[in-house]
């Protein structure tokens, strides 16, 4: 099925590995020409050069807590590939996850809004002019599904913040032709003990490990035009587990 993506363009962040890897690939075998970004300049540059089999990706260190790296970037992605048509605000930190709200001091606080929900406000607001000059985009914000049970800790409220900003942009950029959604994404990945991916997976309607093509759909809906008249969503992407609580 042709997406119409072929032709566009799209930066990632956080995608010299993990999720953002999955994603950045995603888009490049639809013929989406890819800035692949990465607080690992060389782990992004070597993604890219694996994913140009697909198509145009170039790889660059961008870190997304970092004002002056968010405009260069964003600045790159367009005098190397024509300009930006998608943005996937993906990088974000797991950290705080173990500890308890009222333990976090102002200085860790800061850097998980910073990263987490900050950062993709500010790469919105980057790429908004470069969308508006190609008549719109899409920007697809990476929340997870932990906003979407116990609030007791710092990485669960950093994503229900970001579920939030995806509502608040939509309306702001709406005048522009942007659309703004996100993906609350189950447990994917990662060293996670198996006593908890057990625990993770009793409690999914689906008892089975997410996995990161599982994702994949949930993207491209969001990039192609086929959700054209959705917006300000952050579609939960978790096999059933957040219907649980
Ligand atoms: N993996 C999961 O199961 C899962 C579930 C829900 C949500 N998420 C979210 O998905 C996103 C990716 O998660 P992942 O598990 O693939 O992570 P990961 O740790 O595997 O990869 C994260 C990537 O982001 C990069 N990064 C870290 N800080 C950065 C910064 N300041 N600027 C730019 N890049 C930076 C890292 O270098 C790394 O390459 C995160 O926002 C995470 O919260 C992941």
């Amino acid at each position: 099925m042709d997406l119409g993506l072929n032709g566009k363009v799209a930066l990632v962040t956080g995608a010299a590995t993990g999720l953002g890897l999955t994603y950045a690939e995603a888009l490049a075998k639809e013929g989406v020409k890819v800035a692949l970004t990465d607080l690992d300049g060389p782990g992004a540059e070597k993604a890219a050069r694996e994913l140009s089999q697909y198509s145009t990706v170039i790889g660059f260190g961008l870190n997304v807590a970092s004002q002056e790296d968010i405009t260069e970037g964003v600045a790159r992605t367009v005098s190397e590939l024509g300009g930006v048509d998608i943005l996937v605000n993906n990088a974000g930190l797991a950290r705080g996850r173990w500890q308890a709200l009222s333990d976090l001091a102002f200085d860790e606080w800061e850097t998980l809004l910073r990263v987490n929900v900050a950062s993709l406000a500010r790469l919105a607001n980057e790429v908004r002019p470069h969308m508006i000059a190609r008549g719109g985009g899409v920007i697809v914000n990476q929340s997870s599904n932990s906003a979407y049970f116990k609030l007791s800790n710092s990485y669960a409220v950093s994503k229900l913040a970001v579920s939030g900003l995806t509502i608040g942009l939509a309306e702001e950029f709406e005048p522009d032709h942007i659309r703004v959604n996100g993906i609350a994404p189950g447990m994917m990945t990662g060293r996670v003990p198996q006593e908890i991916i057990d625990m993770v997976v009793s409690r999914q309607v689906m008892k089975r490990r997410g996995r990161h093509e599982d994702l994949v759909g949930a993207l491209l809906y969001l990039c192609s035009d086929l959700s054209s008249f959705v917006t300000g969503q952050t579609i939960l992407v978790d096999g059933g587990a957040a219907l649980r609580i």
